[in-house]
């Protein structure tokens, strides 16, 4: 039986999960894959780590140099996360001509194109199912199982963290705050959550599957994020009594003017396929030409979720070097261009937190109507003559520019005392 000999980098929460999987299931693994998993290296930084999991002497290492010059090594198992110190882990490991598994979506979204272009070039292959959605097979569907397809949009929840929060918020009526404390107390968010409720968490996802859906690479810079932390209880009041839920929505989409690539918290209508999927589950929508509607739904995160996918990649990999075959070709030979943020179309939330007083309607509306929006629906939760109250503006479609120039004017008026809250609205 053919020996694949593995070594793994990064003995975290990730790397923990997938050193327990290769050492309880080696048999059951090897029965799967037809090949002999050996795992030749764990390596970590911490020399507690190898005590805390009784790691055997001879395969704990606690520099990466030493997996890397290994001839012997097929497949490398980035789970260092970060980017500068794992970059260089992948490239060099590339470089040494072996395959790589990786989890680390923010290297991948923010390197790609260097580091996918390198792999194709030296005929390497690089895995990463886990970097996405944890246990959720997305990348391989992408890959394969929806090959005779053009995928043309994405809509997606696959930041376990934001979900959880706006969860809560919706369901239990707790503030931001609150929401956040408790994600933090459960283990789903960060001691530090910024990469998570900036939505930067879900634009390097996003980044990936773009790039899988359209076939092209994609640039992380031109995908714009907005995060959850400006949405109040209110505004998730508002949203259910016009029949919608707030979630944080990443979506690609195929335009003829470009695809567009952004992260946002979004109204959806509470009858929306995403619009149950809550608490930490991810769940994405893809729409292919040929398949029409798909909804994956999951685990995003966690120790096993992840190392599920990470151990998977691993067979898959193993399975074609025995058979000495290639996986599908990644798209690294050309790039997309990704639409400005300006010239999307959608429709729009407005919160005004304006004077009530009469005619207040209506100069806010003749703004609006000068740039050519048409309002779908309006909302006076109070009514306090001469006092500041909420008014909800609900939009038809029109361009985010327009919307944009609009409350340039709107939030100068005398009448409106606060800045005015946007969200973006899919049906
Ligand atoms: N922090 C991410 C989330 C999981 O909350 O979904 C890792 O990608």
């Amino acid at each position: 039986m053919k020996k694949i000999r593995i070594g793994l980098i990064g003995l975290g929460n990730i790397g923990t999960g997938v050193y327990e999987i290769l050492t309880r299931k080696a048999r059951f693994l090897e029965k799967k894959t037809g090949a002999a998993l050996e795992l030749r290296y764990a390596c970590d930084q911490r020399i507690s780590q190898r005590g805390r999991l009784k790691i055997p002497r001879k395969i704990f290492v606690r520099n990466p140099r030493m997996v890397l010059k290994d001839p012997s090594v097929d497949i490398v198992i980035e789970l260092i996360g970060g980017i500068k110190t794992a970059r260089t882990v992948i490239l060099e490991a590339l470089r040494s001509r072996k395959h790589v598994v990786t989890a680390n979506k923010a290297l991948l979204a923010e390197c790609g194109p260097e580091i996918f272009r390198t792999a194709v070039r030296l005929g390497r292959e690089i895995f990463f199912e886990a970097s996405v959605g944890g246990g959720i097979p997305i990348i391989k569907t992408l890959r394969e199982s929806f090959a005779a397809n053009r995928i043309t949009a994405i809509h997606s929840i696959i930041n376990g963290t934001c979900n959880y929060i706006l969860t809560r918020m919706s369901k239990d009526r707790l503030s931001f705050d609150e929401a956040l404390r408790q994600a933090q107390e459960k283990g789903y968010a960060e001691a530090d959550p910024t990469l998570d409720i900036s939505g930067a968490d879900a634009a390097h996802k996003i980044t990936i599957l773009a790039m899988l859906a359209f076939e092209g690479l994609v640039p992380f810079s031109a995908v714009s994020m907005e995060g959850i932390t400006g949405i109040t209880s209110d505004d998730i009041t508002f949203a259910h009594e016009f029949g919608y839920v707030i979630k944080l929505l990443a979506i690609a989409k195929k335009t003829d003017r470009g695809i567009e690539a952004r992260v946002q918290p979004t109204l959806l209508p509470a009858g929306h396929i995403l619009a149950n999927v809550d608490d930490s589950f991810n769940g994405i929508l893809l729409h292919g030409d040929e398949v029409g509607d798909s909804l994956l739904y999951g685990r995003g995160a966690g120790r096993r979720p992840t190392a599920s996918a990470v151990v998977s990649d691993v067979i898959d990999l193993a399975r074609l070097i025995t058979a000495g075959q290639r996986a599908p070709k990644l798209p690294v030979s050309r790039s997309l261009k990704v639409k400005n943020l300006s010239a999307i179309e959608s429709r729009y939330y407005l919160r005004f937190t304006a004077v009530d007083r009469p005619g207040v309607l209506s100069r806010i509306s003749s703004v609006l109507a000068r740039q050519g929006i048409s309002i779908s629906d309006v909302i006076q939760k109070e009514r306090r003559a001469g006092k500041i109250v909420p008014l909800i503006l609900l939009t038809h479609h029109s361009r985010e520019d327009k919307i944009r120039r609009s409350l340039k004017l709107l939030n100068k008026l005398s009448v409106v005392r606060a800045r005015t809250q946007v969200i973006r609205i899919e049906d």
